[in-house]
Order: C-alpha cells, then structure tokens, then sequence
C-alpha cells in the first residue's frame, strides 16, 4: 500500500508491512501528526483530537477568536516557531527582517515511487525488489517565503520510516537557521512511556539507561564535534512494561557524526514530543536566497514485538540498506590481527612479519599496521598528518613489506588518522592555517594533537590525495579510520567572522566529502571505522564503514556490556571485536567466545604466545569461519542483562530460517553451592529437533526455548560455554 492520500479527509498515511503512520493537512492548513503505531485500516484518527480553551496557550490569529484551537495542543509534524507552541522547537529560525518565526502552511505534496537522497548527507539506500515510496510535503512560510520540505521515505517490507528535512530560502534576504530538527514526531497521549538511550565514556561506550519520561524535557545529546563515546545518536521510546519480547517500542537513529540533539518532552497536557537533528549549540547556518540547507536523516522503526524486535528491524535494515560495502554481502570479514596491543608504537618491518608469521599459526588472515608507521611517528605527540612511510621503521618500505605479508598468504591493513595533525609534523609546519585555533587564543590540547579544519576544501583534497597515494601505492587491503579527540577551538581561517557558526558542521560535510573521495573509489578495501574505540559509532559512519571499533576496552568482561548496549540498533557485523592481554584471569576460549559477538580477530603480540595458544587460537578462528553465517547474517537475542545482578551473561545468534543457532554464555560470577542455571533459547522453531553440539544433546526447539540448556556449576572463574544448534 505504501503510501496513501485520502482525498475526502486530507489524511496521508504511510504503511509498512506491520505499521502505519497518519497525517492531516488539517485547520488553517497545518500539517497534523495523527498516529505511528501498528497497521491501521484507512481510518481517519483525527477524531483523538479533543479541543478545549487551554490558557495560555494562544490561539493563531487566523483562527478568528476561535479559543480552543492553540497550536500548544495540538500534535504537528514539524512544530512552528512563535506560533504559540512553547514547546521544544522544531526550529528556530531568524528571518531576513531580523524576526524569529515561522508559521508553516502545508502546500503541496507528491508521493512517488523510491527512495529520496540528500546531496550533502549519507542516507540508507534501496536495493532492488524493495518496495519505497517517498512523500515529499512542503510547508510554506508566506511571510518569510521560507519552505521546509518534510522527506518521508518508506521501506514497506523493512518496517523502516525514514525522515529528513530541508529548507528551503525563496525570499530576497539570507536568513539564519539557529536549531533546524530532522525529525519531530508528536505523540497524543504520551504518558506511561520510558525513553532508554546508550551513555556512555571512553572504554565504556553505549551502556544501557532506561528512564520513565516525566514532565521535562529529558535531552541527549553531544558538543564533541562528534557522536562520541559520552551518547549516541540514538534513542527508543517504549511503553513502560515493554521487555526484550513485548511492547511497544519506536526507534530513532541518527543518520549524522557530528553534534547532535535529542529532546523528549511531556508537556502539561501529557503529549509527548521527540525531536532529533543537529545540536543548535554553536550552529548559525545562513542560507541565502535561493540556497537549500539540507538536514542529516533519521531512520525510524516501530514494533509491538519489544527490544528484540526493534534491534531485529535495525539489525536487518542496516545489514543491508546501509553501506554498499561488498564486504557487507559479497566477501566475508578476514580474521585479522592489529599491531596495537601488540608493539604499540614501537615496531619496524622485521616486527611486523614476525607477528604475521606467528599470527598465521592462528589462523589469521590479514595483519593491520596501526599507528606509528608514518611521518615521526614514535609516541603520539608527533607525526599527524604527515602520511608518508616512516623509513626508519619501515625499512624496506611499504610495497616490499606487504609483499612481504602477501607471501605468507596473508592480506594487510593499515591505519590513518586523516582529521588530525601534530604541531610537530611537516604538515603543521606548511600550513599552520588549516589547523582549528581560535586567533589569539591557546588551543585545548587532547593527546597532543589538534583537528584539522575539514571545512576546508585543500584540507579534504590534501588528505584525498595523500591517502589515496598510500592505497595506491601498495597492495592494502584494510583501512582503519581513527579519530582521537574531541573537537574544541571551533574555528575555521577559511571562513569570516560571521560564518564561524557553521564551522561545526562544515567539518563533518567535509568529512563526508573525503570519505566519498576515499572510501567509495576504493570498493575493494574493507574500512574499519575508529575514535579511540567507539566514539564515533554511529549509523552515518556505518554508511561508509561495514564495520567499526567497538572500544579500546578490550577485557572480555567489560565487553559483555558493550557488546550488549551497542546491540540495541547496531548489528554483530559492524562490531569489531578481538582477543587480547587484556583480562589476565579470564581463559583465553572466553576470550574468544566474547570476541565471536562481532567481527573476530586479535590484538596481541602473537609472537609471545605458547604453541598450545597459538594452537587454540587456530580452532576460534576456525570456529569464527564455521558459525560466520549465524554471527554475521543471523539474528541477534539478548538472553540476559549484563548490567543486572546474575551468574553469567548470555546471548545468542540465529540463522533466519532458524535451522542453525549458535548460543554463548560466559559465567561472570561463581557463587558457592549456588542454585543450577538453565539459559532458555530463543529464535528456534519449536518442534524442530535440534543436534546440541554434535550430539551432547537432542532435544526440540521447543525444550530449548522453554526448558532450557544446564550450565555446568563447578567451572573455574569466567568459563564460557557455546552451544552449537543445528536442526536435524
Ligand atoms: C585509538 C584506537 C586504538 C589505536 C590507537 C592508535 O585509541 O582506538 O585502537 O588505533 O588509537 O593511536
């Protein structure tokens, strides 16, 4: 059905497979929001729109003395500005003639078939044999002739709405966009709902905090220049009951890497409003007549099916409509092994190939080169941006070193960290200018580095050439993208006074320009994305990079969480995970088990590992191989919370036809004389019989999900268990 306009009452309402979402260009031509939530068959829901004489809620002026109609309550799909709407903006706008308004009026709207692009942002894609439709509605401010265009696309069998906003400047005079939201969505009744978010901090990313919406306006949000590592630009609202299987749950995930803002608000009268769209902290933006502003996208997911079905629909949709990597569908992730944790900074060619020669004992299939191989690289406050092959380490030179690492039979991978440079590298001392300082001010200092300006287009263009020419330059086969502060001193050389409220945003415009001009001309490397671990983790970077850092907090314990919180919208394919020194009390299989929640590999000087490790790690990375399919491609159950009191922390993967499953647990606490556990599956057919373990056990679907599996009581600390399930 996809998308439907009712032309006796003016509703459009959108469908997916399992839901719908309702709009009326209503009285005095206002664009009302009516519902989002399970299929609804045609009905005009405009009749839940009771109106009474609220006071001090104004009435607009056209409505001709008429007290009970007050924009304050009334549920809108893009809210006005000084409109008599005191509640959090949609936007906030100043016009030509120095007001701060905007009233607008729904004017014309097309429906079409497809999807919408935006030309200055990533967005989710079709594939072919999807079913989208787009519906493009513009509000128009007559005054200000100012256009908001509101972009709806919807993804029928994906149960995926995404939105987007652009403005639109028809008038004579620039005007100047102080806090412009992609997406408002107003909720009728709002109460009896919890908003649950992923903060976090460095080596902690994406923890779990599920909080009742009360009568504020409860904000996440960040100022980093970044996504960052503190919150992420994602956000579910649920009914209060709702659990991992039950409930009603909607999803909002931010299509942007930069600063962001999420505001939920229970008004007075229990409407609840979600807006989301980029952070107005610092942010001016002049668009001139004639000009478009475009707003980064958010993909929105509703299900009555709990967490678990909402992550379901993320993790189905961005597997596949996300990033056009073929090593998202085509060509399977490489166990890789990184030179971090290895040798850190300390390395040279000879280091290298050692690690490679032992790795590949292990089962390993491509060595990464991370920091410290360019430049005056040998502890971190030199080096950045200097991108070429440091010769005192890298002796014979990048092209004879991964041949080098070719002839073992293994790929290669090197890393970047294109946005920064030190004060002391060639770069800095050639173009001092493109650095971000504020004038006359000394610059925070974090790690000793400062961000270049990619607001620049000689930054971008430098930094496309320079890392193109490494690319080119040798057989690599894997980049890592790391960035490894966040942003201060907002400033750009490049701009005038009055355009430095842009800087912001400009910067990850740039971003993006430069990652077009890397990442999709090189379709053969695998892009792992990276800021300092996780903290740029977010669905615009996933739109380049199949995978990204989960966290530099690589113990196995820690890891349960993280791999956990960052499983709420982002699927096991994007998560990088490895096996490291990390965690010296937990076995190295446990390890490996925690590391199969992603994409496999190591981190560790391999050189230093016994022939029995060496050995063991060669069976997890065949075992990696072996369940790629369930881990990768399968469906992801949280089977407990970390973060709650318990004995062990377990989750499982299962293939869509539920034919193979593969089950984890990792015991986290030993109690003496404790109770026996059982962990219950999920995702199984219940009268298929299932082999357990080639053999341990043979039992029905239905036994599994409702009896459950015996977890041995008398292990050694930090034990796992994988439970291999295979129908018969
Ligand atoms: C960041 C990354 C690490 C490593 C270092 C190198 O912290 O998260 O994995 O690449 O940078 O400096």
């Amino acid at each position: 059905m996809g998308i439907v306009h009712n032309k006796t009452n003016n509703t459009i309402t959108l469908h997916t497979k399992n839901t719908s979402y309702q709009m009326k260009i209503g009285n005095l031509d206002y664009l009302f929001h009516l519902y989002y939530g399970p299929t609804l068959h045609d009905a005009d829901l405009s009749y839940q729109i009771m109106q009474y004489d609220r006071g001090f809620s104004g009435n607009p002026y056209e409505s001709l003395g008429e007290r009970t109609f007050s924009l304050d309550a009334q549920p809108q799909e893009f809210s006005t500005q000084q409109q008599g709407d005191f509640r959090t903006a949609s936007i906030e706008v100043v016009n030509g003639d120095g007001s701060y308004s905007f009233s607008g009026k729904a004017g014309k709207f097309s429906i079409t078939d497809g999807k919408y692009r935006l030309e200055t942002l990533p967005t989710v894609f079709a594939n072919k044999g999807d079913t989208v439709k787009t519906l493009e509605v513009t509000l128009t401010d007559s005054v200000s002739d100012v256009d908001v265009i509101l972009l709806y696309s919807v993804f029928e069998e994906a149960d995926i709405i995404t939105r987007a906003v652009k403005v639109k400047n028809n008038g004579k005079a620039p005007i100047h966009l102080k806090k412009i939201m992609s997406v408002c969505l107003d909720f009728i009744n709002g109460s009896g709902m919890d908003l649950l978010s992923l903060p976090g901090r460095y080596g902690q990313e994406r923890q779990v905090e599920r909080q009742p919406m009360t009568h504020h306006i409860h904000t996440i949000s960040s100022v980093r220049g970044s996504s960052s590592h503190q919150q992420n630009p994602f956000v579910v609202l649920c009914d209060k009951e709702a659990t991992e299987d039950f409930g009603k749950c909607y999803g909002f995930s931010l299509m942007y890497s930069g600063n962001f803002l999420a505001e939920a608000e229970l008004d007075q009268y229990d409407q609840l409003r979600l807006v989301m769209g980029i952070h107005p902290k610092q942010f001016v933006y002049e668009v001139k007549p004639g000009e478009t502003f475009e707003c980064p996208e958010v993909v929105m997911a509703f299900t009555e099916h709990g967490l678990t079905g909402l992550s379901h629909l993320y993790h189905d949709f961005y597997r596949t409509n996300l990033c056009e990597s073929k090593f998202v569908t085509e060509i399977e992730r490489p166990v890789l092994i990184n030179s971090w944790e290895a040798a850190f900074m300390d390395f040279d060619d000879k280091k290298l190939v050692e690690i490679a020669k032992a790795a590949k004992n292990m089962g390993v299939e491509l060595l990464v080169m991370d920091d410290g191989w360019f430049g005056k690289r040998d502890d971190d406050n030199s080096g950045l941006g200097d991108w070429f092959v440091n010769k005192n380490k890298i002796k014979c030179g990048l092209h004879a070193l991964v041949e080098q690492i070719n002839d073992l039979g293994m790929k290669f991978g090197i890393w970047f960290e294109p946005e920064m440079v030190s004060e002391d590298s060639d770069l800095y001392r050639a173009h001092p200018e493109w650095a971000m300082k504020i004038p006359g001010r000394p610059e925070v200092r974090s790690r000793n580095q400062i961000a270049l300006d990619m607001s620049r287009k000689d930054v971008q263009n430098y930094l496309i050439e320079k890392v193109n020419a490494i690319l080119d330059d040798a057989n690599i086969y894997y980049v890592k993208w790391d960035i490894n502060r966040s942003l201060a001193d907002i400033w750009s050389n490049a701009l005038p006074a009055d355009k430095q409220g842009e800087v912001y945003h400009r910067y990850i415009l740039g971003l993006y320009r430069t990652m077009n001009a890397i990442i999709k001309t090189h379709p053969d490397i695998l892009f792992e994305g990276c800021s300092g671990g996780g903290g740029r983790f977010d669905a615009a970077m996933l739109h380049y990079y199949p995978q990204y850092w989960v966290s530099d907090n690589n113990h196995p314990i820690d890891r349960l969480k993280l791999h956990y919180g960052t499983s709420f919208v982002y699927p096991p394919s994007c998560m990088g995970a490895h096996i490291s020194d990390s965690g010296k009390l937990v076995p190295l299989k446990t390890k490996a088990v925690v590391a199969m929640g992603g994409t496999f590999g190591y981190e560790l000087d391999a050189t230093h590992l016994t022939v029995e490790e060496q050995k063991l790690c060669k069976e997890q990375s065949e075992l990696f191989r072996k369940y790629y399919h369930i881990i990768i491609k399968g469906d992801y159950y949280r089977l407990s919370n970390p973060f709650e009191v318990g004995n062990m922390t377990a989750w499982q993967h299962a293939t869509k036809d539920r034919q193979e499953s593969l089950l984890s647990v990792v015991v986290t606490n030993l109690t003496c004389n404790g109770p026996q556990e059982y962990v219950r599956a999920k995702g199984l057919n219940a009268d298929t019989v299932y082999s357990v373990n080639d053999g341990q056990y043979t039992l029905s679907g239905s036994a599994l999900m409702n009896a459950g599996l015996p977890i041995p009581r008398e292990v050694p600390e930090y034990t796992a268990f994988q439970f291999h399930m295979k129908a018969i």
